[in-house]
């Protein structure tokens, strides 16, 4: 894959942490490597199991935010993306992705009429809706632009954030949609978020048992109202098998599975296996140095919280038993090293804890393949919180 930047205004260590071409072994620390082979076969990996049940896949930009990796899915066959803010999609719109989900609530009026200018760019728009009041602003902003908006009704089924919580309001929702000038009811959101990282892969299965059965009977109420829907969308990379196979849902919205994080590793497939076993490899990596080594039994890296998200638990250290990180602080991060086996500027691979907001602080992926640096990806909408 090719950088899509001009990379001549940057000078390796001071504005960017290696040029492809160079040796693994030089990238400055610290900073985000992605394994190109091991993301390529999450990739691969994904679409196939999609196509094997017969869903699209609408992978979840927000955990990547980079469109040249959203290509990459794309180009596989994912039918386009999901992202969370109008921000987002503006980025990934700007730079050629055509089939966007806004899959949340845009209310803010501002926000609103920049979404209703993203089909300017040639881009399918589809947001979500649970508010009867939401259409009417949706509506002026469509026709403001003289484009089209497609809206999902989504129905909280056991996230507990966003969403209804009823098939009737579903079908009050989606009648009003239907009647908006400017909109266009295209289905349902329906987004188990709460269980996706639980480890025990019954207790999933449970859950999203329930959540599938809220979807079916909303689905069919709008069905007895003669109101069809194209996506029935939602699926994450704990659970994308159960919606996948549930005869209900026809999208799924999947993301970390591309990258795969510590705390999504742990969670176990039906067999009790870790899903980092089993499922998706470990592609994405913080890349940190030893600095110091002053007490026999720990060393001192150079990743602490200013390069990446501890919410989920500290990061684990790819291939290595012997040693743990075990505590942070804005620019260090103590391992414990009981045998003092590791150098000064040995170099260590971290699995961040949680993938999605570490990526939102870093300016590029460093793409590496057999030792080499191959490419600079930009994580385009980087920050992007609007
Ligand atoms: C609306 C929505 N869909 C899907 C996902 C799934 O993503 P992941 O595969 O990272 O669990 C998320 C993640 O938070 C989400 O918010």
């Amino acid at each position: 894959m090719k950088a899509k930047i001009d990379l001549t205004n940057y000078e390796v260590g001071y504005n960017i942490p290696a040029l492809p071409g160079m040796d693994e072994a030089d990238i400055q620390t610290p900073c985000l490597v992605v394994d190109l082979a091991a993301l390529e076969r999450n990739l691969d990996k994904m679409q196939s199991h999609a196509d094997k049940m017969g869903v699209r896949l609408r992978v979840h930009g927000k955990m990547h935010k980079s469109a040249d990796i959203a290509k990459m899915q794309i180009e596989r066959g994912a039918c386009g993306i999901c992202c969370q803010k109008v921000s987002e999609a503006e980025s990934f719109a700007k730079n050629g992705i055509k089939d966007i989900l806004v899959s949340n609530q845009v209310r803010d009026l501002a926000k609103i009429d920049r979404l209703a200018r993203l089909p300017n760019y040639g881009v399918r728009t589809i947001v979500c809706v649970d508010d009867i009041d939401n259409i009417k602003d949706l509506s002026s902003a469509a026709q403001k632009y003289g484009n089209e908006i497609e809206a999902l009704v989504e129905i909280d089924c056991g996230a507990g954030r966003c969403g209804v919580s009823s098939s009737e309001e579903v079908v009050k929702i989606a009648k009003a949609i239907n009647e908006a000038e400017g909109l266009k009811f295209s289905g349902i959101q329906a987004y188990q978020g709460a269980m996706q990282h639980l480890d025990d892969y019954n207790e999933r299965k449970a859950k999203i048992d329930i959540a599938v059965a809220i979807v079916k009977d909303a689905v069919n109420a709008l069905k007895a109202e003669g109101l069809v829907c194209d996506i029935i969308g939602g699926g994450g990379t704990g659970s994308y098998y159960f919606e996948g196979n549930s005869g209900v849902y026809n999208e799924l919205q999947c993301g970390s599975y591309a990258f795969m994080d510590a705390d999504y590793g742990r969670i176990l497939d039906e067999n009790g296996k870790r899903i980092d076993e089993t499922q998706f490899e470990n592609s994405l990596f913080i890349l940190t140095s030893i600095m110091s080594h002053t007490k026999t039994d720990k060393a001192i890296c150079d990743a602490g919280l200013k390069v990446q998200s501890v919410d989920s638990g500290m990061p684990t250290i790819f291939g290595r038993k012997d040693v743990t990180y075990i505590k942070c602080s804005d620019e260090h991060g103590v391992i414990a090293d009981p045998e003092n086996k590791l150098k000064i500027n040995d170099k260590l691979k971290l699995v961040p804890g949680h993938c999605d907001p570490t990526c939102n602080i870093h300016d590029f992926y460093v793409g590496v393949r057999n030792g080499k640096v191959e490419s600079l990806i930009p994580v385009t909408a980087r920050g992007l919180a609007f």
